[in-house]
């Protein structure tokens, strides 16, 4: 893991020891992804201020997110099926993210189930919610979420209708799947993720089997999931939600100011300005250049979060400087998983740290809650 110096380099390695069909349901946006790679170029158009001669002896990343503390503002996105990347992923995940004092988002998505990843974990994690047709499904996951201490439900708004990835449909992840020779050869290759895929198999269900209606293995279930997202989601919807849970709730997926005010007003603690990494509509305007104007509209009712692109401290202390309470990755620790399990995520976090902390004192900060706009060469994604 130490010769990882950069987030591409655990790319690199993760695109060499996981499946290409998987790698690449990791690694894909929707239709022509020109929302996925402008989530990430448009990072480098902030520049940030160079600073000399300021003490910075004594620095901190520390600060909190939705009032919980953290060692630095970067969370872990709820990211579906994480157990293809490395088996038992999103335990190892979330225990890498509990020893770096960071938040683990579990999807509900998940090959390891809620329960399964509290029985790994003392520090309450957060739990992302897809609201289902199902409705009894749904009021049983937050009575699970909250039976596992879950200390904030991630609401995802921005997926009541699937985008189209075409790297999954043409690698056979559709609903129901379909293998090729092809693809039973790219896992052939790599025997050690198939050892540790059957094992993860055996011994975890996700969050589905054997708690939806008719559920009961992997064949009905991906018949399920194919039906279950709800295109009539509305924010009478959140409101339910957010009685029901009775917790801190973040709401994901907001990229529209307009949206973000109608956030405000549910009363929601977050929102995370997000267009699911690019894996929903392509063509919309990337997370980062839709921070300022969203902040600026209901930064001071509510935490306004960010992902999307992040792939570098620099990208953390751009988007903190631009009124970002917290950040999340999604990609990154995927990569990390890949290429190396439980360390391998660490190492994803100890790249985003350091670059973190060294770019913040050149910026002649010690305090990454003392950065605000004044580090910067101007902004522009000015609102
Ligand atoms: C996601 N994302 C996602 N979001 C969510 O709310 N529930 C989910 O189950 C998933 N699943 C998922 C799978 C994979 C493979 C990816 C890459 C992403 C979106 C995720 O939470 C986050 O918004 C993006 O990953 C952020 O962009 P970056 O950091 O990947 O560029």
């Amino acid at each position: 893991m130490a010769a990882a110096l950069t987030i591409d380099d655990l790319k690199r390695q993760a695109k060499r020891r996981v499946p290409k069909m998987f790698f690449d349901y990791a690694d894909s946006g929707s239709w022509t992804e020109s929302t996925y790679r402008a989530n990430e170029s448009d990072f480098s158009r902030i520049k940030l201020r160079q600073r000399v001669l300021v003490d910075m002896t004594e620095r901190s990343l520390a600060g909190t997110m939705i009032g919980e503390p953290v060692s630095m503002p970067v969370a872990l996105a709820p990211t579906g099926m994480t157990g293809m990347q490395h088996a038992d992923g999103e335990i190892l995940a979330a225990e890498a993210a509990e020893a770096f004092g960071v938040p683990f988002t579990l999807s509900t998505m998940s090959i390891c189930s809620i329960e399964d990843v509290a029985l790994h974990t003392r520090r309450p994690f957060w739990f992302q919610l897809y609201v289902m047709k199902d409705r009894d499904f749904v009021y049983n996951l937050m009575d699970r979420a909250k039976a596992a201490k879950c200390s904030a439900l991630v609401l995802t708004l921005d997926l009541q209708i699937l985008g189209q990835r075409h790297k999954d449909l043409r690698n056979g992840l559709s609903a129901p799947p379909k293998f090729t020779p092809k693809h039973m050869w790219q896992m052939a290759t790599r025997p050690q993720w198939c050892i540790g895929m059957a094992n993860t198999h055996r011994r975890h269900f996700g969050n589905i089997v054997g708690h939806a209606k008719n559920v009961t293995d992997m064949s009905s279930l991906s018949a399920w999931t194919a039906e279950q997202f709800d295109a009539k989601l509305s924010w009478d919807d959140v409101a339910w939600i957010k009685d029901y849970w009775g917790g801190k709730l973040i709401l994901k997926g907001v990229l529209d100011v307009e949206d973000a005010r109608a956030a405000a007003d549910s009363g929601a603690d977050a929102i995370i300005v997000s267009n699911h990494g690019g894996r929903q509509l392509d063509g919309a305007p990337s997370s980062i250049s839709m921070l300022p104007s969203i902040v600026e509209a209901v930064g001071d009712r509510m935490e306004v979060h960010i992902d999307g692109g992040i792939r570098s401290g620099q990208d953390v202390l751009r988007a903190t400087a631009l009124g970002a309470k917290g950040t999340y990755i999604g990609r990154p620790f995927l990569y990390g998983l890949g290429a190396g399990g439980r360390d391998g995520v660490t190492r994803a976090l100890d790249i985003i740290a350091k670059e973190l902390d060294i770019s913040l004192a050149l910026c002649g900060k010690r305090r990454l809650t003392d950065v605000d706009a004044s580090i910067l060469m101007g902004n522009p994604f000015r609102s």
